[in-house]
C-alpha cells in the first residue's frame, strides 16, 4: 500500500488546483466557466442549519431524517480569511507536532489537502489510520464512512475527528440498514435460510458491501459471512464471495458492482436491481434464483454526472485523448472510456505515462484540478465542464479543521466519531476479510 505525503506541485504557477478559486471567479463574473450552483462561494457553515447536502452533486438527493448535523461554527472561523486560516492550522499542527496526524482524501479541497499528512483514497486513509498508533488523535478530512472505518481500524486511545459532521456520503446513505434487514429477509423466503450452506459447502448469498457505507451496513455484512470491498479490489472481493456463495448481494453502488461483475463475465441479465421502495426489490422470484449479483438501487451522484456524450465531444475535440473513470460511473461510460480505475488507479496511469498525454478524467473535480496542476506535462481536464463537487467533501472548509486543530491544542476533543461496540465488532471482521482477501495468483 502506498501512503502520500503531501504532493508537492511540479509548478504551482502554471495551474491553480483550487476548486474554490475557480468558483469564486465564477460567481465574481472573471470566469466563463460554469458551475452548478452559485451557493458553492458562500461558506459551507451557511448550510450546516439546513437540513440536505448542501450545495453540489449531491444538492438534488433526500437526505435521511436524523443525518448527523454540524453545529454553529464559531465566528472567528467564519470570518477568517484563507491566509489567516492557514496560518492557524500551520500553528496548531506544529503545537500538536505527532500527537495528531491529518488525513486527506483525494476530493478535498486544495485549501485543507495542504495540511493533510496522508493524502489518498479511502481504503489508503483507512490504513493510514494504522501507521500512526502514537498519534492521539486523527483528523479525517473526508466523509463520515471515511472516519468510522478510520475509529475501526484504529486503537482504542486514538480519537478521530471528522471536521464537519454534515459531511456524510449520499451514496452510503442509500443503503439504510433497516432496508437492509428487510432485503435479507424477503431473500430467505424465496432462498430459503440465508445462513445456511448446500451439500457443496456454498451459502445462497454473501453480501457484500462497498467501503462507502455506514460501519451497521458494514456490520451486517460481518454477522453474515459477507465483506467489504473498494473500488481498487471489488474483483478480488467478489472472486472471494462467489467461491462461497451461489450470489452476491451487493451495495450500496449499483454501477461499481455492476461494471466489476460485469468485467468477470457475469451476464446483465443474471443481475438484478434491489430496490428497497419496492416488494422484492422490483424483481421476481425467479431474477432472484437466476441471479449471481443482486445490485442495490444506490449511486454517486458526483459520478453519475459523467456521460457518454461527454466522452464523444472531449474524443472530437483532444484526438489521442486517454478517457480514464471511475467504476462508480454507469456502465455505458466506463465502456465508452479507455480505462476504469479507482482515484488511485488514476492518479498512478498519469504517473506512469512518459510521453505528454491529453487526460480526460471521469472523477470529482478537486482530484482532476490537483492532477492537472501537479502534472503540467500533460493536458488533463474533468470530462463535466460544469465545476460541481461532492457536496459532502466540500463542506469541510479550512474553518473547521482551524477549529478542531485548535480545540486539541486546548484540551478538548470535538467530533469525535465512535462506532459502537456492538457494530465495531462485526465491522472488524467484514474489514478484516477484505485485508485477507489476495487476488487469485
Ligand atoms: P475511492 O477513494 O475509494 O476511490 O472512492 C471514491 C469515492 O467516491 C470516495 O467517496
Ligand atoms: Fe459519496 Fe460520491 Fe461524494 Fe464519494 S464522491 S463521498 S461516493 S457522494
Amino acid at each position: 500500500m502506498t501512503l502520500l505525503p503531501f504532493p508537492e506541485l511540479t509548478d504551482p504557477g502554471n495551474t491553480d488546483p483550487s476548486v474554490d478559486h475557480a468558483i469564486q471567479a465564477i460567481v465574481g463574473g472573471a470566469s466563463t466557466d460554469a458551475t452548478c450552483s452559485t451557493d458553492l462561494a458562500e461558506g459551507p457553515w451557511t448550510f450546516d442549519s439546513r437540513p440536505g447536502y448542501g450545495p453540489g452533486s449531491s444538492m438534488g438527493d433526500v437526505i435521511p431524517t436524523g443525518s448527523p448535523r454540524q453545529g454553529e461554527l464559531p465566528v472567528e472561523y467564519r470570518e477568517a480569511d484563507e491566509a489567516d486560516l492557514d496560518a492557524r492550522i500551520r500553528a496548531a499542527k506544529a503545537t500538536l507536532g505527532d500527537r495528531v496526524v491529518v488525513l486527506g482524501h483525494f476530493y478535498q479541497r486544495e485549501e485543507v489537502v495542504q495540511h493533510a499528512d496522508y493524502v489518498g483514497d479511502s481504503f489508503q486513509l483507512a490504513n493510514a489510520a494504522l501507521d500512526r498508533p502514537e498519534a492521539e488523535a486523527i483528523v479525517f478530512c473526508g466523509v463520515h464512512f471515511m472516519a468510522e472505518t478510520a475509529d475501526l481500524l484504529s486503537r482504542p486511545e486514538q480519537s478521530v475527528i471528522l471536521p464537519n459532521l454534515a459531511a456524510g456520503c449520499s451514496m452510503a446513505d442509500m443503503a439504510d440498514i433497516d432496508q437492509v434487514e428487510d432485503c435479507w429477509e424477503q431473500l430467505a423466503d424465496v432462498l430459503g435460510p440465508l445462513d445456511v450452506a448446500d451439500d457443496s459447502g456454498r451459502m445462497p448469498v454473501i453480501p457484500v458491501t462497498y467501503m462507502n457505507s455506514s460501519a451497521a451496513i458494514k456490520g451486517f455484512v460481518g454477522r453474515h459471512g459477507g465483506i467489504v470491498c473498494t473500488s481498487s479490489n471489488a474483483e478480488t472481493v467478489l472472486e472471494w464471495a462467489f467461491e462461497r456463495g451461489h450470489r452476491v448481494l451487493f451495495f450500496p453502488d449499483q454501477h461499481l458492482g455492476r461494471n466489476t461483475a460485469k468485467a468477470m463475465g457475469v451476464a446483465l441479465e443474471q443481475m438484478p436491481m434491489w430496490n428497497p421502495r419496492r416488494p422484492l426489490g422490483g424483481s421476481s422470484a425467479e431474477q432472484i434464483v437466476d441471479s449471481r449479483v443482486i445490485l442495490w438501487h444506490g449511486f454517486c451522484s458526483v459520478h453519475r454526472r459523467f456521460t457518454v456524450g461527454q466522452i464523444e465531444q472531449a474524443r472530437a475535440e483532444h484526438p489521442g485523448v486517454r478517457v480514464i473513470v471511475h467504476p462508480e460511473c454507469p456502465m455505458e461510460v466506463v465502456d465508452a472510456a479507455d480505462e476504469a480505475g479507482s482515484t488511485d488507479y488514476i492518479r498512478r496511469a498519469i504517473d506512469a505515462a512518459t510521453e505528454p498525454t491529453t487526460f480526460a478524467i471521469g472523477t470529482e473535480i478537486n482530484l482532476v484540478r490537483r492532477l492537472a496542476a501537479q502534472y503540467p506535462q500533460h493536458e488533463i481536464f474533468c470530462l463535466d465542464p460544469v465545476v460541481c463537487p461532492c457536496s459532502t467533501m466540500y463542506r469541510i472548509h479550512p474553518g473547521y479543521l482551524a477549529w478542531v486543530l485548535e480545540e486539541l491544542v486546548a484540551g478538548r476533543v470535538v467530533n469525535q466519531i465512535s462506532v459502537a461496540a456492538g457494530v465495531a465488532t462485526p465491522a472488524r471482521v467484514a474489514l478484516e476479510r477484505m485485508l485477507a482477501a489476495k487476488p487469485r495468483a
